[in-house]
C-alpha cells in the first residue's frame, strides 16, 4: 500500500485530481468509481477546472457511484445524486447515460441491488475507484458491525454516520436510516483504489487502519489490505495520529 501524506486539503484534492486525469489521458474510456461526502468536492473542483482549461474529455467515461440515501428522490439535494449533478458531472461533458448511482427511491430495493451489482460486474470492473473514509472507519455505507456485506445491498446507517452525516441536513431525523451501498467485494474488485482523507475527524480511523496489519469488519477500511493496489492520499491532519 502507498500512503501520500501532503500538507492539507487542497493539496490533496490537486493531487488526487492529477492522478484521475493522467488515467483518464491514459484510457478515454476509463471505468471510474465515485465517492460522496465532503472530502472528495475540492478533487471534483480540481477536475471540473482540468475540463474547462485543459480540455480533460470525460466524453467516454462511465462512472458507478458507491452509494445513496434509500428514500431519496434525484432532486432531493441531500441525494447522492444531486450532489454528484452539482459538484461534478453538470460541468464536464459526461454522458449521462454511463453515469451510475443506485436509486434510492427504488420501489423493490431487492431487485435494485442485485441489479447495481449485475451492472457493475457486466462492465468488466471499476478502473480506479475513489473512496473517503467514515471517521467510524466505513467505506461507502459499509458500517462497522459483526458483518460486512460482499455485494452490494440495503445496509442500516450506524447513529456515528447518522449524527456525523446530520450536518449536511435540517436535522438529526431528517437523515436517512438506510442506504444502499456497494460491498466490500464489490470495492475489492476495483482494479485501484485511492483512499482519500482530510482532517483530525479522520486521523482514530486512519491510525487504526495503517498500524494494524489485520482485517476486521469492524473496521470496514482494513479490508482494503487484502487489495494490492491502494493508494492512500491524506493530510497531515488526518495522519497525525499514525
Ligand atoms: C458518507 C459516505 C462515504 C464517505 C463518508 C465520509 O457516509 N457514504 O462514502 O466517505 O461519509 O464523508 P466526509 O468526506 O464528508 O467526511
Amino acid at each position: 500500500m502507498k500512503v501520500i501524506v501532503r500538507e492539507n486539503y487542497d493539496e490533496i484534492s490537486k493531487l488526487c485530481a492529477q492522478i484521475i486525469a493522467s488515467k483518464v489521458k491514459e484510457k478515454p474510456d476509463l471505468i471510474l468509481g465515485l465517492a460522496t461526502g465532503s472530502t472528495p468536492i475540492g478533487t471534483y473542483k480540481e477536475l471540473v477546472k482540468m475540463h474547462k482549461e485543459e480540455k480533460l474529455d470525460f466524453s467516454q467515461i462511465k462512472t458507478f457511484n458507491l452509494d445513496e440515501y434509500v428514500g431519496m428522490n434525484k432532486d432531493n439535494p441531500n441525494s447522492y445524486y444531486y450532489f454528484m449533478m452539482e459538484n461534478l458531472f453538470k460541468w464536464i461533458n459526461i454522458d449521462l447515460k454511463n453515469v451510475n448511482i443506485p436509486d434510492g427511491k427504488a420501489l423493490d430495493l431487492t431487485k435494485e441491488v442485485e441489479e447495481y451489482e449485475n451492472k457493475l460486474e457486466k462492465s468488466g470492473g471499476v478502473d480506479v475507484q475513489l473512496l473517503g473514509i467514515g471517521g467510524n472507519g466505513h467505506i461507502a455505507f459499509n458500517e462497522p458491525g459483526q458483518y460486512l456485506n460482499a455485494k452490494t445491498s440495503v445496509v442500516e446507517l450506524t447513529e456515528d454516520t447518522i449524527t456525523a452525516n446530520s450536518r449536511f441536513f435540517n436535522s438529526l431525523e431528517d437523515v436517512p436510516r438506510k442506504a444502499i451501498s456497494m460491498g466490500i467485494g464489490s470495492i475489492l474488485r476495483s482494479k485501484e483504489i485511492i483512499l482519500l482523507a482530510s482532517g483530525k475527524s479522520k486521523s482514530k480511523a486512519l491510525f487504526e487502519f495503517l498500524t494494524k496489519d489485520r482485517v476486521t469488519t469492524y473496521l470496514p477500511v482494513s479490508f482494503l489490505h487484502l487489495h494490492s493496489n491502494v493508494t492512500v492520499i491524506c493530510d497531515k491532519d488526518a495522519y497525525s495520529l499514525v
